[in-house]
């Protein structure tokens, strides 16, 4: 009877350290939260099943490490990526400007088929932070940014409160799936 579909999807999520890559991850895998920083030390993954349509989709989400002295991912690592995370802070303006040099990242290393098409979405995290007073990244900002590189998505989510992460990742994962 079964006539599903299994996929498996490699997604990257990259970002300026302590944007929150991980505590994402955790809070849409694990449904966690820790207010606690750890530096994460390379690169890890966790996976995560979800149905969509007829299809039912693995996705391998791949956590890296923000901090420089962290980060020694190769080419290898990245190959085969069916998606990529980039990852900014509302609140600091450094983790906005850096996006250009994680896009280009990715773009060297993974040197997608097509880097035109290739799925991107952009979040802004931490929106919770002092109700929003804090911010210095605009969400007109951040969508400018998004459409300057080729019409990414841009979610505006919460890792703390839960807020958009679970439209985030399905939006991607659909992403992907088209684009395969
Ligand atoms: P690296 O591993 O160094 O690259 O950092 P990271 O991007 O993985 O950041 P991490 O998830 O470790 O979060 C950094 C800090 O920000 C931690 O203290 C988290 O608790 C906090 N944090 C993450 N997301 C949110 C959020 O949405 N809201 C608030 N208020 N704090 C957050
Ligand atoms: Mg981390």
């Amino acid at each position: 009877m079964s006539s599903r579909r299994r996929t498996l999807l490699k997604v990257i999520v990259l970002g300026d350290s302590g944007v929150g890559k991980t505590s994402l991850m955790n809070q849409y895998v694990h449904k966690k939260f820790s207010q606690q920083y750890k530096a994460t030390i390379g690169a890890d993954f966790v996976t995560k099943e979800i149905q969509i349509e007829d299809r039912l989709v693995t996705l391998q989400i791949w956590d890296t490490a923000g901090q420089e002295r962290f980060q020694s991912l190769g080419v290898a690592f990245y190959r085969g990526a069916d998606c990529c995370i980039l990852v900014y802070d509302v609140n600091v303006r450094k983790s906005f400007d850096t996006l250009d040099n994680w896009h280009e990242e990715f773009l060297n290393q993974a040197s997608p088929t097509d880097p035109k098409t290739f799925p991107f979405i952009l979040l802004g995290n931490k929106v919770d932070i002092d109700g929003g007073n804090s911010r210095v990244v605009s969400a007109k900002k951040a969508m400018e940014w998004c459409a300057s590189k080729g019409n990414f998505p841009y979610f505006e989510t919460s890792a703390k409160e839960d807020y958009n992460v679970d439209a985030a990742f399905l939006h991607i994962a659909k992403l992907a799936l088209a684009n395969d």
